[in-house]
């Protein structure tokens, strides 16, 4: 499709961010406002919407919005109105909030979107309450929402929550399993805890969207799929701007991943190379974790020198496509096809 008189009208993925952005916001806005009003001061700080002292900041450090775009494209996409979808798009964005605020007390990771995170603002007990009550409004207000499949939608989101949990357990886990040897964590262990804790979320906003406008389950099966796919993309980009990216752009410390032993793709991937790299950086981890900048900094040159991070950009390569390629088997509205297939390319665009 790529090149043709037609691509002339499609949007960029800002637009269609933007475009869904404001259609879920009011909606989103009332999410907010029936929480308590502490958990809703800390939600709406974590949403960008507020600085620590509860004062509104337009512009302030809003995520993209993918996953409620996702929700509101999967109902385009299967020939409803979005406007159906955005009880499902307020949800699947609640629980993306409510992910990272009791993430980043996981990783410990003092920082997200340039901000201070949620438990370094308020302190980790109102962080994980603030989580807790994001994650009800997200449960309570899809299931009140009117129409007849509504049980279908709450199922999908539960089946979703349930392998994110399991995902970010197997991330946990996975931080004291040694990097080589019989205990090391094998790719398709990393690609399991990637896509729960990661691809879980985004394929269940896309098969809400077309739950909630009535599509039948093959057609929601194939957009659960893809989201997985990009999900697993996207990680991949995640865990390379963990160690290359620039805090000014991503927002969070670079090499956090490093300190803390994660086991991200690139890693893995480099020692897997068997070079002469890979045996230093293998020598080097099983010494010590990198406690310092200079030690996580002679780490990401040895995982870039043992290939690592070619191989993860080539497996982002290949989980995008795969995602196209499930949307594309599947009969879909030929506006919302091409939106998700913009949308899909800038979220890998990231680092290709
Ligand atoms: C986050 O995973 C997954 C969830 C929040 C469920 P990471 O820990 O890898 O993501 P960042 O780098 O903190 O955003
Ligand atoms: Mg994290
Ligand atoms: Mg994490």
């Amino acid at each position: 499709m790529q090149g043709t008189v037609e691509d002339v009208d499609v949007p960029s993925a800002s637009d269609v961010l933007r475009r869904c952005r404001e259609l879920v916001r009011p909606a989103l806005v009332d999410a907010v406002g029936r929480l308590h009003p502490w958990t809703g001061e800390m939600a709406a700080y974590s949403l960008g919407w507020s600085d620590t002292a509860g004062t509104p900041e337009p512009g302030g450090s809003e995520g993209k919005g993918v996953r409620q775009a996702l929700a509101l494209l999967g109902a385009e996409a299967v020939g409803a109105d979005a406007a159906c979808a955005v009880p499902g798009a307020v949800a699947v964005e609640l629980v993306h909030t409510f992910s990272l605020l009791h993430d980043d007390v996981m990783d410990a990771d003092a920082l997200r979107r340039r901000r201070p995170a949620v438990w370094k603002a308020y302190g980790t007990g109102p962080a994980v309450l603030a989580g807790d009550a994001l994650l009800a409004r997200a449960v309570t207000g899809l299931a009140e929402t009117p129409g007849h499949h509504v049980a279908a939608a709450v199922r999908r989101l539960c089946d979703a929550l349930n392998d994110l949990v399991a995902g970010q357990a197997e991330d946990l886990r996975f931080e004291h399993r040694p990097w080589d040897g019989p205990g090391a964590v094998g790719p398709e262990e990393y690609r399991s805890m990637a896509e729960g804790k990661t691809g879980a979320l985004l394929g269940c906003a896309l098969a809400l969207g077309a739950v909630l406008g009535g599509a039948p389950e093959p057609t929601v099966a194939a957009l659960d799929r893809a989201g997985r796919h990009l999900g697993l993309a996207f990680q991949a980009v995640d865990d390379i701007l963990g160690i290359w990216g620039d805090p000014a752009t991503t927002g969070k410390p670079v090499h956090a991943d490093l300190h803390r032993g994660k086991k991200t793709h690139p890693v893995l991937a480099a020692l897997a190379g068997g070079s002469r790299a890979a045996r230093e950086l293998g020598t080097l981890l099983a010494s010590a974790r990198p406690t310092d900048a200079a030690a996580a900094e002679r780490v990401a040159s040895l995982v870039e020198e043992a290939g690592g991070r070619a191989a993860t950009r080539g497996e982002a390569r290949r989980h995008l496509d795969a995602a196209r390629d499930a949307l594309r088997a599947t009969p879909l509205t030929r506006t919302a096809a091409r939106e998700l297939d913009v949308l899909f390319a800038g979220l890998a665009d990231r680092v290709m």
